[in-house]
């Protein structure tokens, strides 16, 4: 069964009570009436989110990523824009400079921490040797925090450098978005764990989540947008990986959407708390898996065909195995693994990353409020006194 947003009121609750609480839920101050102006937006993550990080520290994937769009994979897990560029375009705001980038950057509008195969967790295998990326989200939140005070030391010496840095009230009003979990649970399912072994970390997992976004507060933020964990069993890197794993109607691998499912019901349970622990906050929880599902239950509804291929692939049932992933030469034919021929067909992009087709999709449902807790439009989700 797919995790749906719903409140469930405790059946001992009487119905005047239960008006009071849809009434303060409605009518509750945190969010503005009118549109947010953010101007910058501070985004921590993983390759979803990933604006050119992970190719500021070990190199940027090669072509065909970016071929949609950019023309170079402008450090994109993805053939185009993702859902991050999204959210900076809505708000007229240019894209997020990634931190690690000390070439071109400008940070004035925001910065991006997030890298590919970031964890929430601290990562006990990191790359190069490893799979995971050193700038887990708590390294992450330690460079925010020195990002917040160098900046601050950049404006008050002036000249070209400051024109490169947030002003100073841009901390308190900016958007603070996060995509950051997945890895966790992949890194878990292809490595040496039971799937048992891997739901039974979550609770751990978010609540060091938790304990992320409260720093993040801490240090002056007070919009937050949360996206939560997509099915990662309708990914071609879990059906190419465990083939004979049981299948839902649509083909997705169901016990580790499950697990996906946990782990969203149990953020979605924790930003509740916190919310009502930071009421000074605007704390949205986003439902991405419920608009990416959608497009494996309904691929031609929305103009996609072969809904579980990798566009950009080399062969297999999924379009995906370990002899070569997108971009990359392989080693028989000495070929790059290159792109289906419309990209702007598919859903998924290289077996682990979304097209930007899909991304486009995703972004239009989650804008409207339709999938987030509390359900207000993204253009509507900042903290009142903040803007
Ligand atoms: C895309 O980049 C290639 C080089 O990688 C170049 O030959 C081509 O002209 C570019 N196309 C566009 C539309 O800019
Ligand atoms: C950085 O971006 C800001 C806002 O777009 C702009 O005003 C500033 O001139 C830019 N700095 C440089 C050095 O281009
Ligand atoms: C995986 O786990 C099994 C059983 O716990 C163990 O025998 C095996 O050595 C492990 N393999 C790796 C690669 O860690
Ligand atoms: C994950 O753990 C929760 C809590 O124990 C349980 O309800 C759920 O069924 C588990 N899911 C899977 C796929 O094991
Ligand atoms: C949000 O605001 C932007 C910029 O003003 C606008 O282009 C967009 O249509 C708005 N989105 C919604 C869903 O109202």
């Amino acid at each position: 069964m797919i995790f749906m947003a719903q409140i469930q009121f405790p059946s001992h609750m009487s119905l005047a009570s239960m008006v009071m609480v849809i009434l303060f839920t409605t009518t509750s101050p945190i969010f503005a009436t009118k549109d947010c102006n953010f101007p910058a937006i501070f985004n921590f993550g993983a390759s979803n989110s990933d604006t050119g990080g992970m190719a500021a520290a070990f190199g940027p994937p090669g072509l065909p990523y970016g071929i949609t769009y950019f023309n170079r994979s402008a450090g994109r897990y993805s053939d185009g824009r993702i859902i991050l560029d999204f959210i900076a375009q809505n708000f007229g705001l240019p894209y997020i400079s990634p931190y690690l980038d000390s070439l071109g950057s400008n940070f004035t509008h925001g910065a991006n921490f997030a890298t590919f195969a970031s964890t929430v967790d601290i990562p006990t295998s990191i790359m190069p040797l490893g799979k995971l990326s050193p700038f887990c989200l708590a390294v992450q939140c330690t460079q925010f925090k020195y990002f917040i005070l160098n900046t601050k030391l950049i404006r008050d010496q002036g000249g070209v450098f400051s024109t490169l840095v947030p002003k100073e009230d841009y901390f308190s009003k900016a958007l603070y978005t996060f995509d950051i979990g997945q890895n966790d649970l992949t890194a878990g399912f292809l490595g040496n764990t039971s799937i048992q072994q891997v739901n039974a970390t979550i609770p751990n997992v978010v609540d060091k989540f938790i304990e992320n976004i409260k720093n993040i507060y801490n240090l002056g933020a007070r919009s937050f947008w949360i996206h939560n964990t997509g099915p990662i069993g309708c990914l071609p890197i879990i059906l190419a990986s465990f083939p004979t794993s049981i299948k839902d109607g649509y083909g997705c691998a169901k016990i580790y959407n499950e697990v996906s499912q946990y782990f969203n019901l149990k953020l979605k349970e924790a930003l509740a708390q916190l919310r009502s622990d930071l009421p000074l906050a605007a704390i949205t929880y986003v439902d991405t898996y419920s608009p990416k599902y959608s497009l494996f239950q309904n691929p031609k509804k929305y103009g996609f065909e072969f809904p579980l291929m990798a566009c950009c692939g080399n062969g297999g049932k999924y379009n995906y195995n370990s002899r070569g992933n997108c971009g990359q030469v392989t080693s028989g034919t000495q070929k790059v693994v290159g792109s289906c021929l419309s990209p702007n067909t598919r859903i998924v992009w290289d077996g682990i990353h979304y097209t930007e087709a899909a991304n486009k999709i995703v972004f239009d449902q989650i804008s409207t409020g339709a999938f987030t807790d509390p359900p207000i439009p993204l253009n509507m989700t900042c903290q009142k006194n903040s803007t």
